[in-house]
């Protein structure tokens, strides 16, 4: 915190509830003019609530809120935007059908007199934009084409360089791979630099630690410890956030970790040369019953097309896929399923329905066994009763509309639905991300039980720890080919990191 200087956004005991819920409690927080301001804390304590408070979201609250010492209320998300703040939100908000360049100008498209859209001028200005970023993609590309990770790059770079002085970023990394977290953390140095104040909101620890100046934490709504970055440590953080030791939840992986003896049972899936134009090259492997397969590598490497290959919604070019001995085509996302195959893909909103009560959401797995015909509506609530009491889904309240939790809340749902009625084969991409460390500890148990059960897991991730934490035999995956097999030998974070 800046001595003698006065704050350019303060907030003073805040507090918001949705219905019956209170997400925030007397909450003070200031942000300072070239300051990079961490937020840290549990699923659900309020941290993203805060912040769509601040940019116009949620005009209802009470509490005090002053821009540049001046008392404002705003309205909508417009009032925010006038007043030089923006926000880029935990749940990706680009516009999946419109081209990249109408994503960086979204709502501000540059216009001739006549007004109309100066199309190419846009396309160059956000071919400039992003350039500066590092990103190198066709201005006219359709957005939705783009892999998950690019997509989230642009949506940043839109924010970063919409010329705002108040910039929050809540869990910008998730997607990222290692080279694009540091270049954006050197473009948000930059502009802290120039006078920007900047929220980064982040469940990697290490990160917030490395580029805030200031950390605050919030549990349950509460504001519970706010320092300077240099002046804390990892284990202090995540004692003050879920008020126990913290080291023993959460590893680094830099020293070795020593891979299982691999006796997994019986092989379910057995993959063999898949290629795929640009992006699959002869990839084999096998995944068997009682054991997780981890599948680590860079943004862009390959993980998603796999993923959709396994579930049906990719066609290969060549290559084939055995399922517990026998041949499949896999030529619809029905077939997969047939098979045994499940996915919990890694953009959740495909698969999760916000407007649906959290039931609804985990039932909807089961009916595709089960006719829905079958199912009472009271057989639904009490299944996803025992699902949402496992897995700790705060808040326990089954008729709550999805779009009502938090991020990570919603993550635990998307899980929750593969429980009562397991496939043979579990597909998981990027199971963990945006998951405090409670609950990755949660997931790890919940993926551990699964695999006692015999299922084959895949996991796939671009994070190091994610991988390290579930699997029992890694396999790296560089430019669409396997490059590398850890198994029944020492691996760590740099180990991958090399080999990938
Ligand atoms: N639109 C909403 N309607 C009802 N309840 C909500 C709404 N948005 C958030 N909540 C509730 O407010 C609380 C705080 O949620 P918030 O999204 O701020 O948490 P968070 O700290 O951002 O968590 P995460 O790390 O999972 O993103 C949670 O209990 C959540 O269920
Ligand atoms: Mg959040």
């Amino acid at each position: 915190m800046p001595e003698g200087r006065s704050p350019i956004l303060e907030l003073q005991g805040i507090t918001k509830s949705f219905g019956g819920v209170e997400a925030l409690r007397g909450v003070d927080f200031a942000l300072y003019a070239g300051e990079i301001h961490g937020l840290v804390g549990e699923n659900g304590a309020g941290k993203s609530t805060l912040m769509k408070i601040i940019a116009g979201v949620h005009p209802e609250y009470s509490g005090r809120f002053l821009v540049d010492g001046k008392e404002t209320r705003f309205r909508s998300a417009r009032d925010a935007h006038a007043a030089g703040i923006a926000m880029v939100h935990q749940e990706l908000s680009v516009a999946p059908d419109l081209s990249v360049a109408e994503n960086v100008f979204l709502g501000n498209q540059p216009t001739s007199r006549l007004g109309l859209v100066q199309w190419r001028r846009m396309a160059r200005e956000a071919g400039e934009q992003l350039a500066r970023f590092g990103i190198d993609v066709d201005p006219m590309t359709r957005l939705g084409d783009l892999p998950i990770g690019l997509q989230q790059l642009i949506e940043i770079a839109r924010v970063l360089f919409s010329g705002a002085r108040i910039v929050i970023l809540d869990e910008p990394t998730s997607a990222l791979s290692p080279p694009e977290v540091e270049r954006l953390f050197a473009t948000l140095r930059r502009l802290r630099d120039e006078g920007t104040g900047i929220v980064f909101i982040s469940h990697f620890i290490e990160d917030i630690l490395r580029v805030s100046d200031t950390v605050t934490v919030f549990r349950n709504g509460r504001k519970v410890a706010e320092t300077a970055a240099s002046a804390t440590t990892k284990g202090a953080l995540i004692e003050a956030m879920i008020g126990r030791g913290g080291e023993a939840l959460e590893h680094s992986y830099t020293d070795d970790l020593m891979l299982p003896r691999s006796d997994g049972g019986p092989v379910v899936l057995k993959v063999d040369q898949l290629s795929l134009a640009r992006s699959l090259q002869d990839v084999s492997f096998e995944a068997r019953s009682g054991e997780v397969l981890g599948i680590y590598g860079f943004m862009g490497c390959g993980q998603q097309e796999l993923s959709r290959i396994l579930f049906g919604k990719l066609k290969p070019d060549s290559g084939t896929l055995v399922v517990d001995g026998a041949p499949k085509s896999f030529a619809s996302t029905a077939a997969a399923r047939r098979a045994g195959v499940a996915l919990v893909p890694e953009s959740r909103r495909a698969m999760l329905f916000h407007q649906e009560p959290v039931y609804k959401n985990i039932s909807i797995s089961i009916l595709d066994r089960i006719s829905a015909m079958l199912l009472k509506p009271a057989q639904e609530r009490d299944i996803a009763k025992r699902q949402v009491e496992q897995l700790q889904i705060r808040p326990p309240v089954v008729g709550l509309d999805l779009g009502m939790l938090s991020g990570g809340n919603q993550q635990k749902v998307a899980l929750a639905k593969w429980l009562t009625y397991p496939p043979r084969l579990l597909v998981l991409c990027e199971p963990t991300r945006g998951m405090d460390v409670g609950a990755k500890n949660d997931v790890i148990n919940i993926v551990r039980d699964l695999r006692a059960k015999g299922l084959a897991i895949i996991v796939l991730s671009t994070e190091p720890e994610t991988v390290l934490s579930l699997a029992d035999r890694i396999l790296v995956l560089k430019r669409g080919a396997v490059v590398r097999e850890f198994k029944n030998e020492p691996v760590s974070k740099d180990r991958l990191l090399e080999a990938a």
